[in-house]
């Protein structure tokens, strides 16, 4: 078996961040149809939440150290018998819907601890923890790669980009790769308290003409966590339907047709 499959194997569990909710519970479904063991990290979890086999649940703020450390000696005993953690997906986040007219200092200081410094975090805790072959992939933005009203959300996934590819750099020697992705609008809690009129234009600003569901971005990331992606790190990959690789571009054709 090659170094870059090495950790691949069916029994190796995947960390996946923000697991309640949204993108990361479908990364969580995802894995399982995979057969995928998981360990899912969130703030909190319903009570009524079913439980699965194959998924241990954790209570993690990813913005905690000592929280991510308990992590890693959850997943160290659960990889005994695999020998590797073969991945984490950092899918946790929280938007700050402040514009730069109003925005604060803590506006700024919660995105980035969550939205940066707990990927980071994650990525320190549990990389010594991983072999050849695993894969980490974290959640960006669309406003990640452009400007974004919200100010102090987008600063915060535009850092996520300097620590994935930095992170790239400093874990290739050992193979592991470190990629992100850029959703656009996916239906999602956290895009349901945003007004219609985000959504609308958002729609309106997508060449495929709709947004996008939490599934399609899980299977994007299911790719990056697998073999099949084995040359691809440091890489940042778009999941919104088209909308920043026109770059403005879409309503000048409209206009001029
Ligand atoms: P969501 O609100 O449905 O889920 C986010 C999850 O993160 C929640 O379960 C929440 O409890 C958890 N979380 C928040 N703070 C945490 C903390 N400190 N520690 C641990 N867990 C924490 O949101 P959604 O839409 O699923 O977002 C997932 C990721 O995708 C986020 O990073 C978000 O910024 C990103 N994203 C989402 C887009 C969308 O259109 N829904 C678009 C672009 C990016």
């Amino acid at each position: 078996m090659s170094e870059t499959t090495s950790a691949s194997t069916a029994s190796a569990p995947v960390v996946v961040t923000g697991a309640a909710s949204g993108i990361g519970a479908a990364v969580v479904g995802r894995l399982l149809a995979d057969r995928i063991p998981v360990i899912a990290a969130d703030l909190s979890w319903p009570a009524d939440a079913p439980e699965r086999p194959s998924v241990h649940r954790v209570m993690l703020d990813v913005r905690d150290p000592e929280g991510w450390a308990a992590v890693a000696e959850l997943a160290a005993a659960s990889t005994a018998a695999a020998g590797a953690l073969a991945g984490l997906v950092n899918a946790a986040g929280i938007t700050r819907r402040a514009r730069m007219e109003n925005v604060t200092a803590e506006d700024f200081e919660l995105a980035f601890a969550v939205n940066a410094t707990g990927p980071a975090l994650g990525i320190k805790a549990l990389a010594p923890l991983m072999a050849g072959g695993a894969s980490i992939v974290n959640v960006g933005s669309a406003a990640a790669v452009t400007a974004h009203y919200a100010v102090a959300y987008a600063a915060s996934k535009w850092a996520l980009r300097g620590i994935t590819k930095t992170a790239a750099m400093e874990l290739g020697s050992r193979g592991i790769r470190v990629n992100i992705v850029h959703p656009g609008y996916i239906e999602t809690p956290m895009t349901a308290s945003a007004s219609v009129a985000f959504r609308d234009i958002n729609v309106e600003l997508t060449p495929l003409g709709r947004t996008g569901s939490p599934a399609e971005v899980a299977d994007v990331i299911s790719s990056l966590l697998s073999p099949a992606t084995s040359f691809v790190t440091g890489a940042e990959l778009a999941v919104d339907g088209g909308l920043t690789a026109h770059g403005g571009g879409l309503p000048i054709a409209r206009a001029i047709s």
